[in-house]
């Protein structure tokens, strides 16, 4: 008896010690929380919702119910100025939309891309998503190296000898509507144009031929999964421990356990093909290929390395160009006279032309212009952050080294200091006699970490918007909103569901 009530003795002093550590660890970090505000309050900044939690509960009440969360920091923006500060536990992120302060962060090299957001796009909830590829690399050494090796896929001269299967696969789209036209059926455009940038994608980057114009892909769905899973862990740090989310989260996995799949498969033919000596295509794939090291023997890192950068080309090169798209179809749609600018600069350029030149795309300046203006309005990739670890004043504000700094080119677009009027669609603003604007647009980001495939985006936007306006009219079935889905990437909330006729030349 004496032994039982020694042992609960014992055992009930071992339970209160370690309630005591648990609570002095939480106490000591409730502590270091209150350092950080101290350190960080002088920076103005929206009322935290929580002491611990921050301003992390709205920023995920707003992607919970559907709403876009730029809207929000562009209303922060207005509110409390050019920097502005947000918390979630320790860490404190600081919004800029301060020119001179855009210009020396994302221009500098001193400014790495900031761990803590970007290593969230390691892995999507325990399955490698987007890895050590070029988007998410923030060691300099390791993206310098891929970039380096990937640069020649980009090179203009390259991208000239691509003219024909932008051509051809813009073609097949026409060929499409052209349906859609005659049996005066609806058109999904968003749908239709996402399966034309993959399809271009696959076929330029990894030389496969899907042919998806008619055909719904498993791809567009494992990307769109993709996106919204990413979305979610990088806003809600607990979202993965959340009972509630766990059939999503399955679906997140096996999303992108898929892509990762075929792009072994897709690789593997590739290397063999290299190893027959048949002739291969200088294209992104043999790049990405090259990047991972010595192609006789093959490490498991270098393995991973191939599919992160398979995923990331996947990503990167088909969603955001298919959503520009989208918005620059709503946004002519809604702008009778632009339509009518771009329609008469194509007749001049083209005529009845059916094989766009890379010299004709030059000639297109109205059409370029309608489509940065597009991105001013819509950037699909609107938000960077850079991690400044030294102290730093801007805007007149003394910023305390360790934090990490937040430019969203979709809230400096839509502000009246920088663009007046700023929800005018006026592609005038982006006239070669116009003043440029002053870091205050940066749709494809900045400086070295800026977009490789700005100039095959533009190329491929004009080649299929230009075909588009040669041959149809096209107007917005009534009813639908205008409303934007923020999946990290920003995408039309409706399917741009539009009516198509041709055009009567
Ligand atoms: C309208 C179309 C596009 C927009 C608005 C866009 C925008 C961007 C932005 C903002 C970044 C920086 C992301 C960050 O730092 O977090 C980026 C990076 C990148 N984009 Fe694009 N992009 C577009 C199309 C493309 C296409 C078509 C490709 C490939 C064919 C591509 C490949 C890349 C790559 C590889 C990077 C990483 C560059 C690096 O860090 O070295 N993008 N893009």
């Amino acid at each position: 008896m004496g032994a039982f009530y020694l042992f609960s003795y014992w055992f009930g002093f071992a339970i209160l010690c370690i309630l005591l550590l648990i609570a002095s660890a939480f106490l000591g970090y409730c502590l270091y929380v209150k350092y950080i505000h101290l350190k960080y309050d002088h920076i103005p900044g929206p009322p935290r919702d929580s002491f611990l939690f921050g301003h992390a509960p709205t920023m995920i009440e707003e992607t919970r119910s559907g709403r876009n969360l730029h809207d929000k920091f562009l209303q922060w923006s207005e509110m409390y100025g050019p920097v502005y500060r947000i918390n979630s536990l320790h860490m404190v992120i600081i919004g800029v939309t301060c020119p001179e302060a855009t210009k020396e962060i994302l221009m500098s090299p001193k400014y790495p891309k900031d761990k803590l957001l970007y290593a969230r796009l390691f892995n999507l909830f325990g399955v490698r998503f987007l890895g050590s590829g070029l988007v998410s690399a923030t060691n300099h050494e390791q993206w310098y190296k891929q970039r380096r090796i990937m640069d020649p896929a980009f090179s203009t001269l390259y991208l000239r000898g691509l003219m024909g299967t932008f051509n051809e696969r813009a073609e097949n789209l026409m060929d499409e509507l052209t349906k859609l036209a005659d049996s005066k059926k609806e058109a999904k455009m968003h749908q239709l144009l996402s399966r034309v940038t993959l399809d271009v994608i696959t076929k330029v980057a990894f030389g496969m031929d899907l042919d998806l114009v008619n055909n719904d892909s498993p791809f567009l769905k494992a990307i769109e999964t993709c996106l919204k899973g990413m979305v979610a862990n990088l806003r809600d740090l607990f979202f993965q421990y959340k009972q509630k989310n766990r059939p999503f989260i399955k679906e997140v996995r096996e999303a992108c356990q898929f892509l990762r799949t075929t792009g072994e498969d897709w690789i593997s033919k590739r290397r063999t093909a290299v190893q027959n000596g048949e002739d291969v295509p200088k294209d992104i794939l043999t790049q990405i290929i090259k990047s991972a090291g010595q192609e006789e023997e093959i490490t498991k890192e270098d393995e991973d390395l191939m599919l992160d950068n398979f995923v990331t080309f996947l990503i990167a090169g088909q969603e955001t160009t298919a959503s520009q798209l989208a918005f620059c179809i709503t946004e002519l749609a809604r702008n009778p006279d632009v339509m009518e600018k771009a329609q008469k600069e194509v007749d001049s350029v083209l005529g009845m032309k059916q094989e766009i030149s890379y010299d004709d795309l030059g000639e297109l300046t109205y059409l370029g212009q309608v489509l940065k203006e597009t991105l001013r309005l819509y950037p699909s990739a609107p938000g960077l952050s850079r991690e400044v670890s030294s102290d730093i004043t801007i805007a007149g504000y003394d910023i305390p080294g360790g934090t990490i700094q937040m430019f969203d080119t979709y809230v400096n677009g839509r502000m009246d200091k920088f663009f007046k009027d700023p929800l005018t669609f006026d592609p005038d603003r982006f006239h070669p006699d116009a003043t440029k604007p002053y870091y205050c647009y940066f749709p494809f980001a900045l400086g070295a970490r800026s977009c490789l495939g700005q100039k095959f985006a533009q190329m491929e936007a004009k080649v299929v918007m230009a075909k588009l306006l040669q041959r149809f009219d096209f107007s917005l079935v009534p009813g639908q909103s205008f409303d934007i889905l923020d999946t990290g990437t920003l995408r039309p909330k409706s399917g741009v569901v539009c009516n198509i006729k041709h055009r009567d030349q």
